[in-house]
């Protein structure tokens, strides 16, 4: 199966990238309620994306979306509980989910307060494999995934260095991250790449120079972990801002 190309698209500002990313949310849920399927999608931690999760829950995006036919999972979540302020549950819920009717059972959230990290990967693992109905070796299939880019090329919790990134066999795993000096749970690199449909969302002058890094053609090596996600069979879109592209 062909690799798709990575599909830009620069935007004059971080409000109109939000109303954009919406759009495609929006249309991409509507598309799988009228075939009769739930909406499988992948939300980003981080700060970058509270400007979308914002946007989905007002109009025109927020009566439109058809709620009950989406389901919320996270791509990586950090080791707090889920009422921390550094918790990327936390900041969904704060600027989306209390605001809209997604019934809870659709909303999966990684137990980042469970005291074994690696308990709360196999944990979120065995649910990833309970919703997508899959069996050892096969994979989730996402209709969507946000993620965004660190300044340092990770993404998710993907951090450069990390074994995480040569993960070829778990669907999630609690790396230790070194350069925080904390664990933390993230999806592998196989199930983002065999996604529908991956966004980057990428906002700020202070990630021109990375942006510029994961574009340019002759690949970093080792690769920035960002660079590895390439879906097998989906679409590859980096939504950005005019500053974030601003060395492209
Ligand atoms: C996290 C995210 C992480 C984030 C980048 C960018 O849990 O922090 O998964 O990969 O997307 O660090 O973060 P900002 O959007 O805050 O710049």
């Amino acid at each position: 199966m062909s690799t798709a190309e990575p599909q830009l698209r620069v935007f004059d500002n971080p409000e109109a990238l939000a109303r954009a990313a919406a759009e495609e949310f929006l249309r991409r849920a509507t598309a799988k309620a009228e075939a009769g399927q739930l909406f499988a999608v992948c939300l980003a931690g981080g700060s970058t994306p509270k400007g979308l999760y914002g946007r989905l829950a007002e109009a025109p995006y927020g009566n439109k979306i058809p709620w009950s036919r989406v389901a919320i999972f996270w791509g990586d979540e950090r080791t707090v509980p889920p009422d921390h302020p550094d918790s990327n549950f936390a900041v969904a819920d704060g600027a989306l989910l209390y605001r809209v009717p997604i019934p809870a059972a659709n909303v999966h959230r990684i137990e980042g307060e469970q005291p074994n990290p690696a308990e709360a990967a196999a944990s979120y693992e065995e649910g990833l494999r309970r919703f997508f109905g899959i069996r050892a070796g096969e994979l989730p299939r996402f209709d969507l995934v946000f993620l965004g880019l660190g300044a340092d090329g990770h993404t998710a919790s993907l951090f450069p260095g990390s074994e995480a990134l040569a993960e070829t066999r778990r669907l999630v795993v609690a790396p230790w991250v070194e350069q925080l000096g904390t664990y933390r749970v993230s999806l592998t690199c196989p199930v983002f790449n065999n996604a529908a449909c991956i966004m980057f969302i990428v906002t700020g002058a202070e990630k021109a120079d990375i942006l510029r890094r994961v574009f340019k053609a002759t690949g970093e090596d080792p690769p920035l972990p960002a660079q590895l996600i390439r879906p097998q069979d989906g679409e590859l879109l980096w939504y950005v801002d005019r500053e974030a592209a601003g060395a492209l």
